[in-house]
């Protein structure tokens, strides 16, 4: 199914953007193994969520839908059921990597799957740090199938990250809750903290210490986990689309209701502030996973050297990113970002072959980009772009389409199901001519 996408002269409202990717399969998986009944409010029904559902489905956990809640029936930290088939995680990372955690610890097999984009992304990252730790599992030259054998004891481990990955640090601190001893995950690079904020919320003791370049959490085994009740707000990653349309239509007015603004998440706020971008947050609510209401105004933004640092807090948002670039006065910068060659595409290509199609200016580099943005005049040409199946690669490409020189096509976008059904819909809530065929 591809977008064909139209330009406005302005778009305006208010929307409220599904819930959180990260944060509901965290819960979906912590529920699970909690003693006792959660009840998860906000969820993300996107196909990569309802991926991890199933899966827990499979190993005999029964959810039932009430009204915007799941209730979730956990059966403790060692009541899951052996599967009777291969666990498929569709194209969810997030899914197959967190899951690892918690499957090396069972006393049954375990066959993880996922489609043809997962199936070329990397395990050896989880299957390496897994392994140290006793675990019995073992992958395909790196990549999928995952095969899991039960192993006699687990034992916790220190691990400094080789990569900047909440999912690698998240697998493991799952794992470190059937580990003896402790688990610590050092991490020079701030990755998103959603496992640290939710492990507090189920009852699970972790230790978190910052140095001035080092953070380190720790967990031990765990003898249960509480049930808890989550609130899940919207997610900030599916709420940066809108940003940045409400940035580059000119003349638009834009609220998005309640959306999720915990600190390791929102290095594209940071980094289009500095860009120029008009964006205030109302009604901030502070707690856990704080939540705020962004006002965005149409802006006028300025080409940055963007801070390494933030790439982390961001990297789903690159996508974004280099199209607010695109439309900036001056030259962007942007180093430090090879972990997005390791998403559903490699989205530094992809989002090079976009530009390209765009009439943008810009050199690829092997770990980042160089924009010559088209200033605030400009317009992109109206052309063909491949969303390489990557959800996004099309939604960055279709809100880009607003700012072109007459409809755009992007091509193969079913995959924005997997994070963000409504988008569509939202889009024509605001104004925006888009069809999908
Ligand atoms: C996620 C971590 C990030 C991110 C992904 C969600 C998570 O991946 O890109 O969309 O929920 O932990 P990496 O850990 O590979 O950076």
């Amino acid at each position: 199914m591809d977008y064909l996408v139209k330009p406005v002269e302005s778009i305006e409202g208010e929307i409220r953007v599904p819930g959180d990717k990260s944060i509901t399969h965290r819960a979906i998986m912590l529920a699970s193994i909690a003693d006792g009944q959660s009840k998860l409010t906000g969820v993300l029904e996107g196909e990569d969520c309802l991926a991890t559902k199933e899966v827990f489905e499979h190993m005999g956990i029964n959810f039932i839908k009430e009204g915007n809640d799941l209730i979730v029936k956990g059966v403790g930290i060692n009541g899951l059921n052996e599967p009777m088939k291969a666990l498929d995680f569709g194209n969810s990372g997030t899914g197959i990597r967190l899951c690892s955690g918690i499957l090396i610890a069972q006393n049954f097999s375990t066959k993880l799957i996922g489609d043809s984009s997962l199936s070329q992304r990397p395990m050896s990252r989880i299957v390496e740090p897994l392994s140290l730790m006793g675990a019995n599992i073992s992958s395909n030259n790196g990549m999928l199938p995952l095969n899991i054998k039960p192993t006699q004891s687990l034992n916790g481990i220190t691990f400094p990250l080789r990569v900047a990955s909440a999912q690698v640090k998240s697998a493991l601190l799952l794992a470190g809750l059937y580990a003896d001893g402790y688990t610590e995950i050092k991490e020079d690079k701030i990755t998103r903290n959603h496992t640290e904020t939710i492990f507090k919320e189920f009852g699970i003791p972790i230790e978190v210490n910052k140095t001035k370049n080092l953070r380190s959490i720790r967990v031990c085994k765990a003898e249960k986990i509480d049930s808890s009740d989550i609130n899940i707000p919207g997610d900030f990653s599916s709420a940066s689309f809108f940003i940045l349309a409400a940035l580059i239509a000119p003349k638009s007015h834009l609220l998005i209701k309640d959306v999720g603004i915990n600190e390791t998440r929102i290095g594209f706020l940071h980094a289009i502030r500095h860009m120029g971008a008009k964006i205030d947050l109302l009604n901030i609510q502070t707690g856990t996973e704080p939540t705020a209401d962004l006002l965005i105004k149409a802006s006028k933004l300025k080409g940055i050297t963007l801070n390494t640092k933030l790439v982390a807090n961001m990297i789903d948002e690159m996508p974004a990113f280099f199209i607010a670039a695109s439309l900036a006065e001056g030259t962007t910068i942007v180093k430090g970002a090879e972990e997005l060659r390791s998403k559903e595409s490699d989205r530094l290509q992809a989002m090079a072959n976009a530009l390209e199609a765009l009439g943008v200016k810009h050199e690829l580099n092997q770990d980042g980009m160089i924009i010559h943005g088209l200033g605030d005049d400009g317009e992109f040409m109206a052309s063909e772009i491949n969303s390489l199946g990557d959800h996004r690669i099309a939604m960055a490409s279709s809100i880009a389409s607003l700012r072109a020189n007459g409809e755009a096509r992007v091509l193969d976008c079913d995959n924005v199901g997997t994070s963000f059904p409504n988008f569509v819909d939202i889009c024509r809530d605001i104004g925006i001519k888009i069809q999908e065929q």
